[in-house]
């Protein structure tokens, strides 16, 4: 188990950091809020299909691209690259995937840190400081800047004690801690007036609305975030597996836990918001439309956190910890991308990797905060609907082209000699050149 580059220690050590990484603001804040405003339980629907057709088949080739080359996500790739031509083109995708990496994190870092504050905002509450109450609780350049930072500094702060002590290590605490709180609010809310209504939105299916282009590019962009393809991250979490570990059950265990807890963090959210309704906050907008993103988890969920009376300042801390928890285990893969690439290709340590990287990440997010309404929309919009499917489909490309199939049978072989006869085998190899490649593409022109 002991190489020079790191491993993690065990199946249960990866799958929780995969899963740590996978789930995060996209399970618990985005798949919900798309849920509300794409027609509730279609979307579910669409998503479900989509991540178990589309995104773990691509979760599948990035794995398996990252523990054949044990590597960083560039030289991973160039590994299977046959020519100079190829070998260029195995240096955009890998450092693509880098920089879109560190600009996830840069943007993630400003909303894990309003979820930072509202953590603290009910902590001030009850101390009986107005004055900190109010400061947490109001946008304002002073507390972006301080809990943007605070939470890159966390994030460098695990990053630069490696992969076992740190990714490894606080992802098997994090991890069980979110189910925990998770499952608590769900009880919680589920027992409240108008619930029921809520989940009745949630799981009743408007099946009209699923063929809906638009539906369906969300799902797709949703499931790509969601699974963190097209980031380099999957690549470098799969350089850590060991030789011995079955690739294809440990990805289809991750995609089944990312999935589940967008699923189940949907039995949150949309209840909440009805119960909300219930208590008198508005939850429709003008045009009858669900309200969704930011006004709900900032202004619909507290509202409904303050009508609960004295038990909902720790239903609301209880709720934004949870936030923060998700935020911090994807946070982590994001900054690994481009420190395992810096200490590989430049020989860094990786403490100095680590705080080399964090800084220029800071320094990008600072920059997104000061200019927030022309940067913060076109930054998500350029690395999740348009860098992340296109980095995802050509990873899909160099396995299923690029890659010699025989070695590919070789590389997915190892910790799973039977695989060449089961049913995976059957249809990856051409899920991965065809339908992946054509499918996102398709939906990736019709989004433009
Ligand atoms: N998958 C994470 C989420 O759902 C986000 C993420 C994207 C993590 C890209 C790493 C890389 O919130």
């Amino acid at each position: 188990m002991s190489s020079i580059r790191g491993e993690f220690s065990s199946r249960f050590g990866f799958i929780m950091a995969a899963a740590g990484s996978a789930v995060g603001l996209g399970n618990i804040w985005g798949f919900p809020t798309q849920t509300a405003s794409n027609g509730g339980a279609a979307f579910v629907l669409a998503y479900l299909v989509l991540a178990f057709c589309l995104a773990y088949p691509a979760l599948m080739a990035e794995l398996v691209i990252g523990r054949h080359g044990q590597a960083n996500a560039v030289t991973s790739l160039q590994k299977l690259a046959n020519n100079s031509i190829q070998k260029r083109f195995a240096f955009i995708v890998g450092f693509g995937g880098i920089i879109c990496s560190g600009l996830i994190l840069s943007f993630y870092a400003i909303v894990a840190g309003w979820m930072f504050s509202a953590t603290l905002e009910p902590i001030a509450v009850i101390s009986g400081s107005e004055s900190a109450t109010s400061w947490l609780g109001e946008q304002s350049l002073s507390r972006n800047l301080i809990f943007t930072a605070a939470f890159i500094l966390l994030t460098v702060a695990i990053i630069s004690k490696g992969v076992e002590n740190g990714i490894e290590k606080w992802s098997k605490r994090l991890m069980p801690a979110l189910l925990f709180i998770l499952f608590a609010l769900i009880a919680y809310v589920l027992t409240q007036d108008g619930a029921m209504e809520g989940v009745k939105a949630y799981l009743v299916p408007d099946f009209g609305s699923i063929l809906d282009p638009n539906l369906l590019v969300s799902a797709l962009g949703q499931a790509f975030f969601s699974l963190s393809l097209g980031t380099s991250v999957m690549i470098i979490y799969g350089s850590y597996i060991s030789k011995q570990e079955n690739l294809v059950s440990l990805g289809a265990y991750v995609t089944l836990i990312d999935v589940f807890i967008a699923f189940v963090a949907g039995m949150l959210i949309i209840p909440a918001m009805y119960v909300a309704q219930a208590q008198g906050v508005e939850i429709f907008s003008q045009t009858g439309e669900l309200l969704s993103e930011d006004t709900l988890v900032f202004q619909v969920l507290p509202a409904l956190f303050d009508s609960m009376g004295g038990i909902g300042i720790f239903i609301g801390f209880a709720f934004f910890a949870l936030m923060s928890i998700a935020a911090l285990t994807s946070s982590i893969s994001m900054l690994e991308a481009p420190v395992s690439y810096a200490v590989e290709k430049f020989a860094l340590a990786r403490v100095h990797a680590t705080r080399l990287i964090g800084v220029i990440v800071s320094v990008v997010s600072v920059t997104i905060i000061l200019n927030f309404n022309s940067l913060f929309g076109f930054v998500v919009q350029l690395t999740t609907q348009f860098a992340q499917p296109l980095i995802g489909m050509l990873c899909c490309v160099f396995a299923g082209w690029i890659w010699h199939r025989g070695k590919l049978l070789n590389a997915i072989k190892e910790g799973n000699e039977s695989v060449e006869n089961s049913f995976f085998w059957k249809i990856w190899p051409w899920y991965i050149k065809f339908v992946c490649p054509l499918a996102i593409a398709l939906v990736f022109i019709n989004s433009l």
